[in-house]
């Protein structure tokens, strides 16, 4: 079984993000600790996918990154890198399995919004087109939109991870009504997207507190999960941290109707 193609029989797969490790190593400037290293931690812990975003001012994970995470990581590699032509060059060299495209801006502190894909069609397509010619399966990281959805399902994307970030947001806010209204546009994002034919993912800000409720959505096929699992990891250590994400996943998805 492909459980890249293949409907994930014990709940959405779980991509480990460790940009956060990068951010660690650079505060002093040397190589600890080490992102590839934390991957095959993670790897051991269950991580079914890594995710890893080399952003333009590589302000966490650099070129070297990239090259050891080819390297030595055996699971799928999700590359999430804006659509410029210096990324898809490094992309199409590097040939990880899956490409994220997201939204950068410099002065953000993480990518703030969703792509707009439907305001730069042609762009995506074309982007896609190259990406998909490389061998990568690409998903566009987008809000919840229906304009959104339809415009990501045209470009010729087969998956779409939708932005989790603001109901991620209320959750920690302890706002439970408005947590609820995020879960449900995203709910019907997820429909949309499958309804279209695309795979969904979704991603930004989750925890062990927000996870839950997305991982029971039977439309769901994968996770993709950074900051605060990295946090957990340096109380619980990264192996423990994986699993108890991916526990917390597994029991949501067995509660599925
Ligand atoms: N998905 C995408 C597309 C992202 O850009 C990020 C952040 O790099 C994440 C998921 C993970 O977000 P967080 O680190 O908040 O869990």
């Amino acid at each position: 079984m492909n459980p890249l193609v293949e409907p994930a029989p014990r709940g959405p797969l779980l991509g480990v993000n460790v940009d956060h490790v990068a951010t660690l190593r650079n505060a002093r400037g040397g190589d600890f600790p080490d992102p590839v290293q934390a991957a095959l931690h993670a790897l051991r812990g269950g991580a079914d996918i890594i995710t890893f975003h080399l952003r333009e001012d590589r302000r966490h994970i650099r070129d070297a990154d990239v090259l050891g995470l080819r390297e030595q990581v055996q699971v799928p590699l999700n590359f999430e890198a804006a659509l410029t032509a210096e990324m898809l060059d490094i992309i199409e060299r590097t040939r990880p399995q899956m490409v994220c495209l997201v939204p950068e801006r410099r002065q953000e502190v993480t990518t703030e919004g969703g792509l707009d894909v439907r305001g730069q069609f042609e762009r995506v397509r074309d982007g896609c087109a190259r990406l998909a010619d490389a061998g990568c399966r690409v998903s566009l990281f987008i809000e919840a939109e229906p304009a959104q959805i339809d415009a990501a399902a045209a470009s010729g994307a087969p998956c779409v991870e939708l932005h989790t970030g603001a109901y991620a947001n209320a959750v920690d806010a302890g706002d439970d009504a408005l947590a609820q209204r995020h879960l449900q546009r995203l709910r019907a994002g997820i429909e949309q997207a499958r309804a279209a034919g695309m795979r969904t993912h979704a991603g930004h800000g989750l925890n062990l507190r927000s996870t839950a409720a997305l991982a029971a959505m039977p439309a769901i096929d994968e996770l993709h999960i950074g900051h605060a699992l990295v946090g957990h990891a340096l109380f619980v250590g990264m192996e423990q941290a994986v699993r108890d994400y991916k526990a917390c996943i597994e029991r949501a998805a067995g509660q599925r109707p």
